[in-house]
């Protein structure tokens, strides 16, 4: 039997950037983000006698495939503590990914959020939120924030207590605005092991953090998208400036990006409230509030390759969908 799940990236308002261990993927700080409700992955698992894993019609082999491998071993170490006779099953894993792969769009976010819960229903564990959120964790740390609707806090804490639950905040919409795609740089996991290891701001970053998902908590309850989008935007370049005093120096903006920041500053002059982050590539979001989203994407379509700037409102966390329908290509449509 199959099982099919699709999951959205999510976007940091409060940005992941460290990791306190390695191998359990635990935050050195917590962070904040807002689910998106397009560039899907979705993912089905059939339970095989060999393990393999297609991504967007290619067989993946090395490095693409490891961590898939590593994570369903955590998942048959599940099923083996809930003494499942599919614990020793392989799997084939297909997926399907409609964003820009590792450019920025936090892929690997969707990827690992639609395969934890895929997994987890294919090999019949029994997880509720909290630990389908633990456990797309452990494949890539943002994950644990795209199981979650709409809005996510990530927490900081040991294996049992670092995982993303939903807040509250007010609708909003983030517009996407792709200047480049392809693969980036450097990768998260490499990035952050150079930050933490060689950037002398890591120590403050880590403390501003801190403070700042707290401010970012009290706006979200409070309805003030103002707050919320300045700490986005001020928490979005204290993390680009502490990537950029590693040595040697990492710098996932490039000089696109700058415009579009830029653009957003004048925009909030010209009265358009809106504010940017980007993740670790050169890609932009402005944040905006829904009702300005349409002249904000206007604002970006020139700074775009297609022309095209993307709204994005908060979407639906990783849930299953019917194989059957997303084979047809019909039922619910990304
Ligand atoms: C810049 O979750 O991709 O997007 O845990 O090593 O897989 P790993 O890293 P990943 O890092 C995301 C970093 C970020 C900020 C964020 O999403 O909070």
């Amino acid at each position: 039997m199959t099982v099919t799940a699709r999951a959205y990236p999510n976007i940091a308002l409060v940005k992941y950037w460290g990791k306190a261990d390695e191998d359990l993927i635990l935050p050195v700080a917590g962070s904040m983000s807002m689910t998106l409700d397009d560039y899907p992955t979705t993912t089905s698992v059939t339970l095989a006698d060999t393990e393999t894993f297609n991504l967007n019609g290619t067989e993946q082999d090395g490095a693409g495939s490891a961590r898939v491998h590593t994570f369903l071993g955590f998942i048959r170490d599940l099923a083996e503590k809930q003494g499942l006779p599919t614990a020793t099953a392989h799997a084939r894993v297909v997926s399907v990914n409609e964003g820009p792969t590792a450019a920025g769009m936090a892929s690997s976010a969707s990827g690992f959020a639609a395969l934890a819960v895929a997994a987890a229903a294919a090999y019949g564990l029994d997880l509720d939120t909290k630990d389908l959120s633990r456990l797309a964790r452990r494949g890539s740390g943002s994950a644990s924030r795209s199981i979650i609707d709409r809005f996510a806090v990530w927490h900081a804490g040991d294996d049992e207590s670092s995982y993303a639950e939903e807040i509250q905040a007010p609708d909003m919409a983030m517009i996407s605005v792709p200047v480049a795609t392809g693969e980036k740089a450097v990768s998260s996991r490499k990035g952050m092991v150079a930050t933490a290891t060689t950037s002398p701001f890591y120590p403050e970053w880590i403390t501003s953090t801190e403070q700042i998902l707290e401010e970012m908590i009290d706006a979200c309850t409070a309805g003030d998208f103002t707050t919320i989008g300045e700490i986005a935007e001020v928490h979005a370049m204290r993390m680009h400036a502490v990537i950029a005093a590693s040595r040697p120096s990492i710098r996932y903006l490039n000089s696109a990006s700058l415009d579009v920041f830029d653009r957003i500053a004048q925009l909030r002059e010209e009265g358009i409230e809106t504010y940017g982050t980007a993740d670790a590539g050169p890609n932009v979001f402005a944040i905006t509030k829904p009702g300005d989203a349409a002249a904000v994407a206007k604002a970006f379509a020139p700074f775009t390759r297609d022309g095209d700037a993307k709204i994005l409102f908060p979407g639906r966390g990783a849930h299953l969908v019917d194989t059957d329908q997303v084979r047809a290509g019909t039922g619910e449509q990304p």
